[in-house]
């Protein structure tokens, strides 16, 4: 075997604004599975992670939630955690940007570049938002496009005609914090100056540490000349200070790859390791330490252009490479809220087991950057079929007979050409995992499943057994098949690390992949258990119930205050509006009405001749015995109106953003029923 290698790996740090969906699951478990590849060849292969827990739409959500900064991101963080556990995400450490180790890192970094004259300052003019006295970035205006007039538009450009543009250039231009319009106002700016690095990153994006599409596309920007960069933001802000400065804070994009450091640094506290043979340029080429960082497509110029730059700057080290994704699709199409298909981590642990979305992302992963899609229908047949299908198989085939000649292996090899095939494609396969070619291991690897089916399907163990004289044959063709099972759990370890443990308590041994496989023979093995069960369409269907409930839940929340979502309707006369007859109502009856999940049946009486029957759609919010005796206003002219449980004679009125929040009107106490409400 080569020596051992110092690898550390990172995978980039998710926003601390929200939930772990697939689509980032890509990235998670690509990288998962590259770590335990390295691990298991035997090189020291280290996996770090944080939350990125800065900037200003963290700021916002905690204060939507009502909670601080720290308490939305411990929340978050530990969330986040568990899904990523849950998913078999074997990070050696997951911290935080927003810790003591980011700060110091960030500063120090800032100092350097600063002291070599990297750093420039400037002022300049933004929309601010006056009411919540706030810099707007462009996401955070809309307004009605000065092209095509459009109304709704973001800042930057128009979602229906394609124009870019200022954000003070919108019609009416709205603050999406506040609501109200924003002004131009101007203050001092810190700028890393990117261009000077120019020639450098000309060089560097062209010398091996990026795939040749990434490069290519660097390329064109490189040749159109870079912009300085911006890293700076005003107060109010969730960061870190810009030290020696007052009220400005380091852009998020400026502190979060630090992060990168800060939890490796963190790491090294536990392990005694010196973060520095990683980090720092001179020591890192000492210690031969390598560095990988994985990435979605969407966020390449911060990894390839200012990372680097900012990194040789402050004389640390550059990545080995920086290894690029591209994104997920669901059902061939592009992840939509309103389609459900952003399918939450949570929803799918709910219901799936990991390991078979890791397989399938497998299955499907390249060293490209294109995308890649979730296909529900294809991910049941897939691993159906070649989980349970071929590799299960193979073991549930031929244990039984091991177990009845006494549980021993045989050190026969009863089909050289068929065992060698297992050992030739042993390279192939590693040298697959190492250029993160998973579709084409994949691919070899079930190939391998093939052909010892088609061995046990053309040996016949079973028949074969029906004689004694048999026997040893018997043992011979069930212990090779037992011994192409292990060898390719052995492959497939990096991707399905659970099952590999069953496979490993039933094998009775830890399966290691540092050499090429040798051939188990006069070893005990314990007794077969069934090790992983069918998908089933159900599972699928019930995931995607749970994720709407989630997406809803989530949307609700999300209500800044009740006009955000929920703008003044059109204008009425007061003659329409007269044309309303509102009564106070005295809620004599409410009960539960069979079949209906949303309604209740309420009897209303307004103080005439007869009571009214109602139907309301208020049940997620009050129990039938704590409405009754109640006060509240109902539209008493209402046509009546035949429902599916019977007719409906008026409306009761009832406030909130739907779901479970609903409040129905009461009036004081005096009001009597009948009174007309003006
Ligand atoms: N916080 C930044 C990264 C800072 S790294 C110093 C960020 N966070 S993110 O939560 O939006 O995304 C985290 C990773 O998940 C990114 O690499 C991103 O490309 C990836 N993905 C997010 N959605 C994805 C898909 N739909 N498909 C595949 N990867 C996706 O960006
Ligand atoms: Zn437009």
């Amino acid at each position: 075997m080569s020596k051992t290698r110092k690898i550390l790996v990172t995978s980039a740090l998710p926003y601390a604004n929200g939930s772990i969906h697939l689509g980032h699951m890509v990235e998670y478990i690509q990288t998962d599975i590259w770590v335990r590849f390295q691990q298991l060849r035997g090189h020291k292969c280290t996996y770090v992670c944080a939350d990125d827990a800065h900037g200003t739409a963290i700021m916002l959500k905690a204060e939507q939630n009502g909670i601080s900064a720290e308490e939305q991101i411990a929340n978050v963080k530990a969330e986040h955690e568990q899904d990523f556990a849950d998913f078999l995400i074997n990070f050696d450490n997951f911290h935080s940007t927003h810790s003591e180790e980011n700060r110091e890192l960030s500063e120090l970094i800032y100092q350097r570049l600063k002291a070599n004259g990297h750093i420039a300052n400037r002022e300049i003019t933004q929309a601010f938002d006056p009411e919540k006295n706030l810099f707007l970035a462009d996401r955070y205006i809309k307004g009605n496009c000065p092209k095509c007039k459009s109304p709704d538009q973001y800042g930057d450009n128009c979602e229906v005609c394609g124009a870019t543009y200022a954000p003070m250039d919108l019609i009416n231009p709205v603050s999406v914090v506040s609501g109200s319009t924003p002004i131009e106002k101007a203050s001092e700016h810190f700028f890393f100056k990117l261009p000077e690095f120019t020639a450098f990153l000309k060089e560097w994006t062209r010398a091996g540490h990026l795939q040749d599409e990434i490069a290519n596309k660097l390329a064109e920007w490189l040749d159109s000349g870079l912009q300085e960069w911006d890293i700076s933001r005003d107060a109010p802000y969730f960061g870190f200070e810009i030290p020696g400065e007052k009220d400005k804070y380091f852009y998020v994009w400026l502190d979060a790859p630090v992060g990168y450091i800060a939890s490796f640094k963190n790491l090294c506290a536990r392990t005694n390791e010196n973060w520095e043979d990683y980090w720092l340029a001179d020591k890192a080429k000492e210690h031969d330490t390598e560095l990988y960082h994985f990435i979605g497509k969407d966020i390449v110029n911060f990894h390839a252009l200012f990372w680097p730059a900012m990194l040789s700057s402050a004389e640390f080290r550059t990545p080995t490479a920086v290894n690029v994704h591209g994104f997920l699709t669901v059902n061939g199409k592009k992840m939509s809220k309103s389609r459900g298909t952003f399918i939450n981590a949570r929803s799918y642990l709910n219901n799936i087991h990991p390991e078979y979305l890791r397989y399938y992302f497998a299955s499907k992963l390249n060293n490209s950057v294109s995308d890649l899609d979730l296909n529900l229908e294809d991910f049941i047949q897939k691993v159906n079929a070649d989980l349970v299908g071929k590799v299960i198989n193979i073991a549930s085939r031929t244990a039984k007979f091991v177990a009845k000649a006494g549980g021993e292996l045989s050190s026969n090899i009863a089909d050289d050409a068929l065992w060698q095939k297992f050992l030739d494609a042993d390279s192939v396969i590693a040298q697959y995992y190492e250029e993160r070619e998973f579709a084409k291991a994949m691919r070899e690897i079930m190939a391998l499943a093939d052909a010892a089916n088609e061995y046990i399907a053309a040996k016949e163990p079973w028949a074969l057994a029906k004689d004694p004289a048999n026997a040893q044959t018997v043992l011979d063709i069930c212990s090779l098949g037992i011994n192409m099972f292990r060898v390719i759990m052995t492959y497939l370890k990096p991707v399905l690390p659970e099952l590999a443990t069953k496979a490993e308590a039933f094998l009775n041994e830890t399966l290691s992949w540092q050499s090429s496989p040798s051939y188990l023979g006069a070893h005990n093995i314990n007794k077969f258990k069934p090790l992983l069960t069918r998908l089933e369409q159900e599972q699928i269907d019930t995931m995607m119930e749970d994720n709407k409930a989630a997406i809803e839940a989530a949307t609700e929340n999300k209500v800044t205050g009740p006009l955000a979502d929920d703008p003044i309707s059109d204008e009425i006369k007061f003659d329409d509006f007269a044309k309303v007859d509102l009564r106070i109502a005295l809620i004599v009856k409410a009960e539960h009405v069979e079949g209906a999940d949303k309604l209740l049946r309420l009897t209303l009486d307004i103080g005439d001749s007869k009571t009214r029957n109602v139907f309301a759609g208020i049940k997620s919010a009050y129990k039938p015995e704590d409405l009754e005796g109640r006060h509240t206003v109902m539209v008493a002219n209402l046509a009546p109106r035949k429902m599916k449980f019977g007719m409906s004679e008026g409306m009761v009125l009832a406030a909130g953003p739907g779901g479970n929040e609903l409040y129905i009107l009461s009036p004081d106490d005096d009001a009597k029923p009948g009174m007309r409400v003006k």
